[in-house]
């Protein structure tokens, strides 16, 4: 599939997923946001893809933020529709895919894009990263979850000061608030970004899919996490990818997961 704002590749196991509208700082317009749902969809549901990176294009930026101006004439109505839709096709959508999604975060991630990067079930940076959600500097607050996912990654207070000051913090200080899980050198990124997936490759994708749902479910509103686990890991017990993992383990070798 051919896309106009973003760029899909698959290699090895890894779809490498980049925002490529460098002239704007990747800002995510509509048609990107709409892309990125068809391709994360695309890479979720595909066979050759175990891991998503997900990155953005040239060497300023990962995501600048929601396209500023799309939205700068929308009314109240309009305004709460390109979040909830927003919210639906993109930030949720990615939070809760079975096949890990990895941030690759290689510049600024502001706004909607460190939003996207929140939404990514883990982190890592290049050191010239820097994030922070400005909404207020516009007189708009948050609107793809950054309310919700930034306090649960960095705390309520943390998020608090950088919500209302609207600043950003660089890769270094992400590291330290748990923001970011690696912080790496520009040229390095990809390839430790690609190093992780490997680690995650060699895993059970069954399994793996459980255990997101079980820690997602942590942060669902009237969802018993303990609950969740319990079924998801019963679930694996009638799966080939079980049978291989203990039957490995027993025969002293490395499992051949069948991803089933
Ligand atoms: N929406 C739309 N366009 C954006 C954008 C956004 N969120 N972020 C950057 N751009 C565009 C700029 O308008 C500029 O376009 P132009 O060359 O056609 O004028 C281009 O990207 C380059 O940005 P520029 O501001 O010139 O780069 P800079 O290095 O001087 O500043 C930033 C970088 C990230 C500090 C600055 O672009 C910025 O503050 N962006 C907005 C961040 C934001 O508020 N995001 C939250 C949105 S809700």
């Amino acid at each position: 599939m051919s896309y106009e704002n973003i760029l899909s590749t698959t290699t090895n196991g890894i779809t490498k997923i980049t925002v490529n509208r460098p002239n704007k700082l990747n800002a995510l317009n509509k048609a990107t946001i709409q892309e990125l749902h068809e391709a994360f969809k695309a890479a979720n549901k595909s066979k050759d893809t175990k891991v998503i990176i997900v990155t953005g294009s040239g060497e300023k930026a990962f995501v600048a933020g929601a396209d500023i101006s799309e939205f700068a004439d929308f009314d109240v109505e309009n305004g709460g529709k390109l979040a909830a839709k927003g919210q639906e096709i993109l930030f949720d959508y990615v939070e809760n895919l079975s096949t890990p999604v990895i941030a690759a975060v290689n510049g600024f991630a502001l706004g909607g894009g460190l939003e996207l990067a929140m939404a990514c079930h883990f982190r890592i940076a290049s050191t010239n990263a820097k994030m922070g959600l400005p909404e207020v500097s516009l007189g708009v607050i948050p609107g793809y979850g950054g309310t919700q996912r930034l306090p649960q990654l960095v705390g309520k207070g943390r998020a608090m000061e950088m919500v209302m000051t609207a600043g950003m913090i660089d890769a270094a200080q992400a590291l330290e608030y748990g923001l970011v899980n690696h912080v790496t050198t520009e040229d390095e990124l990809i390839a430790l970004a690609e190093k992780i997936a490997g680690k995650i490759m060699r895993n059970s994708s069954v399994a793996i899919k459980g255990a997101i749902k079980a820690i997602n479910a942590n942060f669902k509103d009237g969802i018993d996490g303990y609950k969740t686990e319990i079924k998801q890991f019963g679930k694996c017990f009638g799966t080939e990818d079980f049978k291989e993992g203990t039957t490995a383990f027993l025969e002293k070798r490395k499992a051949d997961f069948p991803g089933e």
